[in-house]
């Protein structure tokens, strides 16, 4: 039994770990480097887990052990408030295939749509990675492409930009 919680700032020392094993087993599917997240302050990590109404990151707990997480952040500019993002998504090799993804994933997008004013989810996807479809399978549509957006080890990757559209509540 797999139970989704939001990780609150007392967390980050397992959330680091399971960070850190996404980007050291998962390089490719991920903006940041196993570096630069090793070196980051622990206390700007712990930040990230201050689950404000415009932001969260979810965990997956089976039994104490956490294996999967996913972030959400709203965007703040005055013209932007409408959109937020979905990024940091990883469940750990052991314990895929069985669901908890899709889980995370859910639980995201649901409290995501609490938020007032929010409209739409953003997300990012490496084009080789088979994430897509299970982003698709919750109805994010791809709305561009961005050629080379990253680069590591002189290999380019493009990136499918995604998006879902929420229904707009009435207040
Ligand atoms: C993407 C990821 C989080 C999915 O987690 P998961 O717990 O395995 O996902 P689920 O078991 O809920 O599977 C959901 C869907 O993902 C896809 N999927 C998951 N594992 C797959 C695999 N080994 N091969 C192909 N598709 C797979 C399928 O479409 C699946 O749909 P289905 O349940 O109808 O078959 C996980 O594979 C992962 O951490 N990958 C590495 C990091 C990454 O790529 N993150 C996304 C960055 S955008």
């Amino acid at each position: 039994m797999i139970a989704i919680k939001i990780l609150q700032a007392d967390d980050v020392e397992q959330y680091r770990e399971v960070r850190l094993d996404a980007l050291s087993r998962s390089s490719e599917a991920f903006g940041a480097t196993y570096e630069e997240e090793a070196e980051r302050d622990i206390e700007a990590t712990r930040s990230r887990l201050q689950s404000l109404p415009h932001q969260f990151v979810l965990g997956a707990y089976d039994q104490e052990q956490l294996i999967g997480v996913v972030g959400f952040k709203q965007e703040q500019g005055v013209k932007f408030r409408h959109k937020g993002f979905i990024w940091g998504m990883y469940v750990k090799p052991e314990h895929r295939s069985q669901g908890v993804g899709r889980q995370l994933l859910h639980e995201a997008i649901r409290l995501a749509g609490l938020i007032e004013g929010l409209e739409q989810i953003n997300l990012s996807v490496v084009t080789s990675n088979n994430a897509k479809a299970l982003y698709e399978s919750f109805g994010f549509t791809s709305y561009g492409l961005e050629r080379k957006a990253m680069k590591q080890n002189g290999t380019y990757y493009d990136e499918e930009l995604m998006k879902l559209t929420l229904p707009i509540r009435r207040m």
